[in-house]
């Protein structure tokens, strides 16, 4: 799929104010600083769309980005960020979980994990949340450029036996880099036949 357009739309600060569910969208979640801004700057070829935040945590808002004039990707808000109040946590985590939960027109997350990083327990939690709650979601390891073929392998092999402790079915798993755009024709065909469904 080539993408010809690419432009921000709005921030919202709840589901509600997103924009009207009439067009299908894809949302990037995981821990600050994974890559999620990079990811759909990668994507979509803009570097400078989704704004690469020197002051992680910050912002709490669902950025809608509109592609093609048909499509969405929107950059969620990370979580797991050290320095944030605990007020803010709770914060976090109503707004995200209302928005998984509520918005219909969200078709898969993209759920972005550090491939260099040992399996973390907050994105495992969020993990079996996501699994729970029957959200169709995709786990998509960044920064794939930092590893040798044979580390990535491995790694992502790890990431599989940790999930198979818990899971019968291991959800599916892309391997991407923002700096030599691996995965992005991955993630951009399953967008593409994801779009067709909607339809
Ligand atoms: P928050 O919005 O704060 O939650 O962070 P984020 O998940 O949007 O991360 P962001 O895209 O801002 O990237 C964080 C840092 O990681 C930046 O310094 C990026 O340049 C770097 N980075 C992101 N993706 C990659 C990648 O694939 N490879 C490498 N080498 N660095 C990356
Ligand atoms: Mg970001």
């Amino acid at each position: 799929m080539k993408i010809v357009y690419a432009n921000f739309v709005i921030s919202s600060p709840d589901v509600n104010k997103c924009p009207d569910p009439t067009k299908p969208e894809y949302a990037f979640i995981g821990r600050s600083n994974v890559g999620k801004s990079s990811l759909i700057n990668m994507l979509t070829g803009r570097k400078k769309l989704a704004k690469i935040s020197s002051t992680p945590g910050k912002t709490m808002l669902i950025n809608h980005f509109i592609i093609n004039e048909q499509w969405y990707l929107v950059d969620l808000p990370g979580y797991g960020f050290a320095k944030r109040s605990k007020t803010d946590r709770a914060k976090w985590d109503k707004m995200i979980r209302k928005y998984i939960l509520n918005r219909t027109s969200m078709l898969t997350l993209f759920l972005l994990v550090d491939i260099r990083i040992e399996p973390q327990q907050i994105d495992l939690d969020f993990i079996d949340w996501l699994g729970v709650s029957n959200i169709p979601f995709v786990i998509t390891f960044t920064k794939a450029d930092k590893l040798k073929h044979i580390q990535i392998a491995n790694k992502v092999s790890a990431y599989k036996s940790k999930l198979a402790q818990t899971w019968e079915q291991i959800p599916p798993m892309i391997v991407t880099s923002s700096t030599t755009s691996l995965g992005r024709d991955e993630v951009l065909s399953l967008i593409e036949k994801t779009n067709k469904v909607f339809d």
